[in-house]
């Protein structure tokens, strides 16, 4: 049986933006709200190289992501073609103007996932020692 755990007010996230959900283990989770108050969640990492996607542009049921501009789709994580990648999505509830999450997907769902780390910076003019 689902345990939903009460996360916050719909009116505390802002419409088309995200309120981040932090969890004892993983990664944060984002709660998105778009425009008819539909909420959403996912891993707020984005699935090219990490980005935080609480910060990106919430637009329809979509999001993108701020550092690369991918496109999310909001119920499913999925990258837009020609795009492919797909972040954890997270079950929601709402009721009675109140969101609530799976309370054991938040604990144990994608802890795993981590940012990527980046590489070492190289100087202009510099070549890779290991370009692919
Ligand atoms: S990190 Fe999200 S588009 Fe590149």
């Amino acid at each position: 049986m689902t345990t939903w755990q009460a996360i916050c007010a719909v009116h505390d996230i802002p419409v088309l933006g995200a309120r981040r959900v932090a969890r004892p283990q993983g990664l944060d989770v984002a709660l998105f709200r778009n425009a008819e108050d539909e909420i959403f969640a996912l891993l707020d990492r984005c699935p090219h190289k990490g980005g935080p996607l609480s910060q990106g542009m919430v637009f329809g049921r979509s999001v993108a992501c701020p550092l690369h501009n991918w496109t999310l789709d909001l119920c499913d994580g999925q990258a837009a073609e020609p795009d492919e990648g797909c972040t954890p999505a997270f079950a929601v509830q709402v009721r009675d103007g109140q969101v609530f999450m799976d309370a054991a997907e938040l604990a144990t769902k994608a802890t795993d996932l981590t940012r990527p780390i980046a590489g070492p910076a190289r100087r202009c003019g510099q070549a890779a020692s290991n370009a692919a």
